[in-house]
């Protein structure tokens, strides 16, 4: 599952530059929506499935303990760094996709939700962003690294 987190964060980057392309070019505005959604529950999806393995099947540590960073405390600090992003990145994007499916109207057309939705939308695709180089960064570090 840790290879499996890891591919689709690279998946999420580019599915997100996609739907930007989509809406901000091509003012393509279901497409975007359906994308958005699909890759969120798809994200979602590979988050419980990685939360029930490294609970429950994998440990990570162990696998962890072979990288010449284990010791120096190097894996957990870059660790914490990732956490620091991926969950504010959470949150934020569960208020962006909820807002914008109760205040857009139903034809999807830019309306007075727009601004707000335009600033916390960017906000949300650069924290994911941020969060996928930090889990790269730490998946090298803890696991690839020797
Ligand atoms: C976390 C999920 C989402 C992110 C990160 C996101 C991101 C963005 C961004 C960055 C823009 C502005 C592009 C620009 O710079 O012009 C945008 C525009 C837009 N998004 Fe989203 N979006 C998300 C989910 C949704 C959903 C669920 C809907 C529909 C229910 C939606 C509908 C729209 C619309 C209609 C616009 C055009 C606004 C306008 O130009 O007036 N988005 N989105």
């Amino acid at each position: 599952m840790l290879d499996v987190i890891f591919l689709t964060m690279f998946a999420m980057v580019v599915g997100i530059a996609i739907s930007v392309y989509l809406v901000r070019v091509k003012r393509k505005f279901v497409l975007h929506r359906n994308l958005q959604i699909g890759l969120a529950s798809f994200l979602l999806l590979v988050i419980i499935g990685f939360e029930v393995d490294i609970r429950f099947f994998t440990n990570w540590k162990d696998l962890a303990a072979e990288s010449p960073y284990f010791d120096s405390g190097a894996v957990y600090r870059s660790l914490g760094i990732h956490l620091c992003f991926a969950i504010p990145c959470f949150f934020v994007w569960v208020y962006v996709i909820w807002r914008a499916i109760k205040k857009f109207p139903p034809n999807l057309q830019p309306s007075e939700h727009s601004r707000g939705h335009i600033l916390w939308g960017r906000i949300a695709a650069i924290l994911m962003l941020l969060t996928a180089v930090t889990g790269c960064t730490f998946y090298w570090i803890a696991f690839v690294a020797s």
